[in-house]
């Protein structure tokens, strides 16, 4: 492993790059609208005709196979390349995927199984993986500036494009996952500094479940009954290829979007599992449903159409940490990027025969559904949503516990926006706070506009929303909290096992790349 201290001023970058911005400006053409509702973000809209809605097959990525085990861990190989694809019907489009696929292969592992994933880079630019909601050792965690270089040689440290003080690799790297944690729905996706909104876009996200004795106790619905929904918008060009307003579209050295975008990139067309607007056949009965908003930027409220005729739309079995304690029953679900939502939806309620469309009640246009489900016969169905799921402690901070504000606020710099957290840029080499191992925090979340804020290492519990105790959305152990326009949100958080440094930052993509992104060390 090299280490790399180079120095260069981000500010210069910033400025230097501001002649590029004709780069992506082709990308623009055609664009007229504006900020969607209840977004912080903008559309940019296909130039690639939009495939009919509802008439492609629903999928489920592939289940990575390890490649066997070794000093009592499982090891998993992926290889991070280019791929060609077909996920408009008829049009070509250039992935950067895991093992080439979009999204990548789904890692499933038990808690208390420890996991070694190899990733090989075969990519042209540098990378860095993320499990996001994992409990994972530092130097496993993806901090954004442990980079993985690209195999072949040519990329060298010239194009290292900030203060620098990760530790680099060159074609591959092994994450460890010791999995000491809770059954839950993670996901794992590219987190390589200042480029993470392009290359999450192009490709680099997949699932990552976890089980255990606990949850497999429950009669939840299962097997082909438990499926998940990675849902995330994209935009193409008329060639078929993705579409993003990347200053500089070869990600190699100046970061960020141009600026008409800097509030954060919406596609126009929502794939579900990789597949745009998939249609499911369903048994009359109860499914469980991973639903993770992969997008960079959007928020979804999702909703079913018809409603049920009678009883809850969903009913909410987990969040981000995993099982709730007990059942939440829905009509609507508002999802922030990187937020997840375990839910059972009961298609007894409707007759067989009934088309259902899962809608978006935040999207317009080609955004306002997501997929559809026929319900196409009856079943036996011996499943159960139990009421009670499971125990969670809750954390209660002392008197004297520390409390931290985080304030997720935009700036102008130059011309520009800046997204920062207390006034400042992420620097990598600074450390913001130095919780200690095992105590419990309070942190503060404070917002002028949409941010959801994600924090790395441990899961948090909301204990406060405006003035209420929580949100509709925010029961459980979650890892990522959205905040509204000019919302304060307060967590209480407790680090464990693992010292070092971790981040916390915004999950819309496109402002964690603008440096809204903070550094902490944990200390033993
Ligand atoms: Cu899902 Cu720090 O990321
Ligand atoms: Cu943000």
């Amino acid at each position: 492993m090299i280490r790399n201290r180079r120095v260069v001023s981000r500010r210069t970058l910033l400025v230097g790059g501001l002649g590029l911005g004709v780069a992506g400006a082709t990308v623009l053409a055609g664009c007229a609208s504006g900020e969607a509702p209840e977004q912080t973000a903008r559309l940019l809209p296909s130039a690639a005709p939009l495939p009919d809605r509802f008439s492609r097959p629903f999928a489920v990525p592939p289940v990575k196979r390890p490649t066997g085990k070794a000093d009592g861990a499982t090891r998993y190989e992926i290889t991070q390349r280019a791929a060609t694809v077909e996920l408009l019907p008829g049009l070509r489009t250039e992935i950067m995927g895991y093992d080439g696929l979009l999204p990548g292969p789904t890692i499933k592992a038990r808690r208390g199984e420890r996991v070694i994933v190899r990733h090989r880079n075969e990519l042209t630019v540098p990378t860095v993986t993320h499990l996001h909601g994992g409990h994972t050792p530092a130097a496993s965690d993806g901090y954004p500036v442990d980079l993985v270089l690209p195999a072949s040689g040519s990329y060298g440290h010239g194009h290292q494009s900030h203060t620098a003080d990760g530790e680099i690799t060159r074609g591959v790297r092994d994450y460890e996952y010791p999995h000491d944690q809770r059954a839950a729905t993670l996901w794992y996706h590219d987190h390589r500094m200042d480029f993470t909104g392009p290359q999450v876009w192009r490709g680099l996200a997949g699932l990552h479940l976890i089980t255990d004795d606990e949850e497999e106790a429950l009669p939840l619905p299962g097997g082909d009954r438990d499926l998940p929904l990675l849902v995330m918008d994209r935009s193409f060009a008329a060639d078929g290829s993705l579409a993003y307003p990347s200053l500089d579209p070869n990600l190699a050295s100046i970061p960020g979007v141009i600026e008409d975008y800097s509030p954060g990139v919406l596609g126009d067309v929502v794939l579900v599992n990789g597949v745009p607007w998939p249609v499911l056949e369903v048994d009359a009965v109860r499914y469980r449903f991973r639903i993770v908003n992969a997008s960079n930027a959007r928020r979804y409220e999702f909703a079913l159409d018809p409603p049920p005729p009678s009883g809850p739309a969903f009913v909410q079995v987990g969040s981000d940490g995993g099982l709730l304690a007990a059942p939440v029953e829905h009509n609507e679900i508002v999802a922030a990027p990187a937020e997840r939502f375990d839910v059972v939806i009961d298609f007894a309620a409707y007759p067989v025969g009934t088309e259902v469309t899962m809608i978006n009640k935040l999207g317009v246009g080609s955004t306002d559904a997501v997929l559809r489900f026929r319900v196409v016969r009856k079943a036996a169905d011996d499943s159960a949503i139990p009421a009670k799921l499971s125990t969670i402690e809750p954390l209660r901070p002392g008197p004297d516990a520390p409390v931290r504000e985080w304030r997720f606020i935009r700036e102008r710099n130059e011309g520009r926006a800046h997204w920062r957290i207390n006034g400042l840029d992420f620097d990598p080499g600074r450390m913001d706070a130095e919780p200690r191992l095992g105590e419990v925090e309070i942190w503060r979340f404070y917002s002028d506009l949409h941010h959801p804020v994600h924090v790395h290492l441990d899961p948090f519990q909301v204990i406060r929303r405006g003035n209420r105790e929580q949100g509709r959305f925010d029961a459980g152990w979650k890892d990522t909290v959205d905040l509204r326009p000019w919302e304060t949100v307060e967590v209480a958080v407790r680090f464990t096992d693992h010292a070092g440094r971790f981040v916390l930052h915004c999950h819309n993509l496109e402002h964690e790349d603008m440096m809204m992104m903070a550094a902490f060390r944990t200390l033993r």
